[in-house]
């Protein structure tokens, strides 16, 4: 059986950037705060109705594609990892997919929707796919546009401080080298806390049935399409909601958890990681991870600083940084792991 290489990385953000001064203008907030809870300077915001999540994909993609020595028309499936998709359907993949000029349709394309760990879960079917011998060139991708979708006034601070838009793309392929490419993975979830971080409306849950439509339900009864209501506007319940602290307490258990679990299943230790690349979700999450698992600083990589919380998109654009600056060398072990709204979180380990 075939494992797993990445063969090719890229990263794309937008030039835009949005410092913490910025969003002070519209919401009673503070650099102080912002900083000192997330570790956040600025973050990148895309050109409204240009940088769409497909075209900011498409951008880190190519990069990864030509690294791959590969070009579009190879690709044989898309994997594309999102919370803030164009559109409710269809899906970005095949927007990808168009946007990269790929008019075969011996592809396949797949959305992922998982959020922060949306990348881990991606890299993982890639995975199976790759080692199956199903597919030979896997373009996965994990992009977000953050910015169209968060509240801007004080209201939604708590949330609206921490997001960014970018995208980073890999290049999924077999390799018959032994001891090289994606080792293992673990992914969970618990949905007891579904609601607790979640981006709630529209939905179908809390559609209403138009009065001049008369299926013979009780007209009292609510449900059916996606339809927004002023009161829900009003109320910012189409924004996204956070319960912060419980976000941070479950983050900062699960992350060391599912990261010995890979760990252990291939006989290794904290030590033998060569560069750790957390989901940028806060940086005293990420520091709170290194401690326990004992790492010195030049072992973990964190861009949260310039970026803030992209999440599907985090841990490929931090792996691509890292590697373009030398840190991720052939041979290297690299651990990657996230956990997000779900819950769901997840852990690889990558030999370069
Ligand atoms: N600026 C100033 N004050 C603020 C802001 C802000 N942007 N946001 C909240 N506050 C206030 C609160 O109103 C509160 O005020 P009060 O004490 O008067 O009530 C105070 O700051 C403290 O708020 P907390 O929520 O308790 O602050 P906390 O220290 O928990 O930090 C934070 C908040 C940064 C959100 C933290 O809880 C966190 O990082 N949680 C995890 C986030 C995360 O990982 N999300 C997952 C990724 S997203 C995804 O998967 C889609």
């Amino acid at each position: 059986m075939h494992h797993t290489k990445i063969a090719g990385i890229g990263f794309y953000v937008p030039e835009h950037t949005v410092t913490n001064h910025d969003l002070m203008r519209h919401m009673d907030t503070s650099d102080e705060w912002i900083q000192e809870r997330s570790g956040i300077v600025e973050r990148r915001f895309a050109k409204r109705h240009e940088e769409t999540t497909s075209v900011l994909g498409a951008k880190a993609a190519r990069i990864a594609i030509e690294r791959a020595g590969i070009t579009p028309a190879d690709v044989d499936f898309i994997i594309f990892a999102t919370l803030s998709p164009d559109y409710f359907f269809p899906g970005c993949g095949v927007l990808l997919q168009r946007e990269l000029g790929i008019t075969h349709t011996e592809i396949g394309a797949l959305d992922i929707r998982n959020q922060c760990s949306g990348f881990v879960y991606g890299l993982t079917v890639g995975d199976q796919f790759i080692r199956s011998g199903m597919y030979k060139n896997i373009l996965l991708v994990g992009a977000e546009v953050h910015s169209m979708g968060l509240d801007y006034s004080t209201r939604g601070r708590n949330v609206t401080v921490l997001f960014g838009d970018g995208a980073g793309a890999v290049v999924l392929q077999p390799t018959d080298e032994q001891n090289q490419g994606i080792l293992t993975s673990k992914l969970h979830s618990d949905g007891t806390h579904a609601e607790q971080l979640a981006f709630i409306n529209p939905g179908c849950h809390s559609g209403y049935h138009d009065k001049e439509t008369d299926f013979g339900y009780d007209e009292s009864v609510e449900f059916g399409g996606l339809f927004l209501t002023q009161k829900m506007m009003d109320e910012g319940m189409t924004f996204p909601t956070m319960d912060g602290q419980l976000v941070f307490k479950t983050a900062v258990t699960k992350f060391p958890e599912v990261i010995k679990e890979v760990l252990d299943d291939q006989g290794l230790t904290p030590a033998d990681i060569d560069l750790f690349i957390p989901h940028q979700a806060n940086l005293r999450i990420s520091q709170f991870v290194q401690k326990k698992l004992g790492l010195p600083d030049d072992k973990v990589w964190n861009n949260i600083q310039r970026y803030g919380n992209t999440t599907a998109a985090t841990i490929p654009i931090a792996l691509c940084e890292a590697w373009e600056a030398g840190k991720v060398k052939k041979g290297d072990l690299i651990c990657i792991a996230a956990f997000g709204s779900g819950f769901t979180w997840g852990a690889s380990l990558i030999r370069w």
